[in-house]
């Protein structure tokens, strides 16, 4: 076992994050890293997208965002019922999404309020791609954790300062959203935990027990990994996207395209170049946006060739597409092995 703050502030077995991944649905993926000992995320993007106007996708409900993510949040608490596993949700308050954050984190809150179970169990909220500070005083009144992804030491000591209890700091190989200024884990990790003191969690490029013992000698409580979650068993992600990213055999397969949300880690395939194409052409937002829309919907088809699936360098070194349980417990066991076996040997 490895106790860091991280396990003991959330009495959680593995300081293990599974990344929040909207537009996605994670739901089975959460409630099966939360059984694992882990923590689970609820992702959320999906369940705002109703409200901007769009259809429903990943299994996601013709719902207001609240609906959605009280029955989210419902079915994680049956899924983990027998393991009394701790889960959290993901909502990025970035400012294209402020207007459903807002509507998401409050329901997660009122479902802590009315339901005793959910109180105990869903404990933290993270936030991301934006700033928290309209939403940390209720997350912190209501009694649960508030973590917030950041970029840069200068992030980290902002929320610091907002009472925020977690920092994850987020270095630019990690799938999905990436920062602009590209600082990758290896620097930002270590610049992030000595500029705070609030503990700090990494992501971004962790997969196995070799990066868990990178991150904990680089000072952080726990790592969260996203890409490597989506090639397990239980995630909801088609199989046609977790074998993409296990067939993938080089670190230099994925790149950094700029949509229309930001820049974004994708694997790399004739659907992303051509996103990136198009934005060097100077196509019309519009255009751009039916782009991302149409990729959207073939990764739900599971066209793996039309589709833009973020994900990070790790996806080179993921070689299967294993049980989350049996993930989790690997990469416990195989840092437990480099900390008290391999390292030690070094000291003469
Ligand atoms: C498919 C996908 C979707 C993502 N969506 C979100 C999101 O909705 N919110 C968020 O905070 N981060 C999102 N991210 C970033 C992850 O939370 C995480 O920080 C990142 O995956 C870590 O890097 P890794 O992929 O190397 O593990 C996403 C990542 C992926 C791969």
């Amino acid at each position: 076992m490895i106790k860091t703050k991280l396990t003991e502030m959330l009495e959680i077995k593995h300081p293990i994050i599974q990344a929040g991944m909207g537009p996605y649905n994670t739901t089975k993926l959460s409630a099966a890293v939360s059984n694992a000992g882990g923590l689970g995320i609820i992702s959320s993007i999906g369940m705002g997208v109703v409200a901007l106007g769009f259809k429903p996708l990943f299994g996601f409900e013709n719902l207001s965002p609240r609906e959605q993510m009280l029955s989210s949040i419902d079915k994680v608490k049956n899924l983990t019922k027998d393991s009394q596993g701790i889960f959290g949700i993901n909502v990025p308050v970035a400012v294209e999404f402020q207007s459903v954050a807002g509507e998401l984190i409050n329901a997660a809150l009122e479902a802590r309020e009315t339901d005793s179970e959910i109180a105990k169990r869903l404990k933290v909220v993270i936030t991301s791609a934006g700033n928290p500070e309209p939403y940390v005083e209720s997350i912190k009144e209501s009694g649960a954790f508030h973590f917030h992804v950041v970029p840069s030491p200068y992030h980290a000591q902002k929320v610091e300062k907002m009472g925020t209890d977690i920092v994850i700091a987020s270095g630019h190989e990690g799938g999905g959203h990436v920062a602009y200024d590209p600082v990758h884990t290896m620097v930002l990790l270590p610049a992030v935990v000595r500029s705070v003191k609030i503990p700090v969690v990494g992501a971004g490029g962790f997969c196995d027990g070799t990066t868990l013992a990178a991150a904990l000698a680089l000072g952080a409580v726990g790592i969260q990994m996203g890409t490597r979650f989506i090639a397990t068993q239980e995630s909801e992600f088609l199989s046609s996207y977790k074998n993409y990213i296990r067939d993938i055999n080089d670190t230099r397969d994925t790149l950094v395209a700029k949509g229309l949300f930001g820049n974004l880690r994708y694997l790399k395939n004739p659907a992303v170049l051509k996103m990136v194409e198009l934005a060097k052409s100077g196509a019309s937002e519009e255009e751009q946006f039916n782009f991302e829309i149409q990729s959207l919907e073939a990764i739900e088809a599971g066209d793996v060739e039309k589709s833009a699936m973020p994900g990070g360098e790790v996806a080179g070194r993921i070689k299967e597409i294993p049980r989350v349980k049996d993930l989790v417990e690997g990469i416990v066991k195989e840092a437990e092995e480099i900390i008290k076996v391999k390292l030690p040997k070094l000291i003469v």
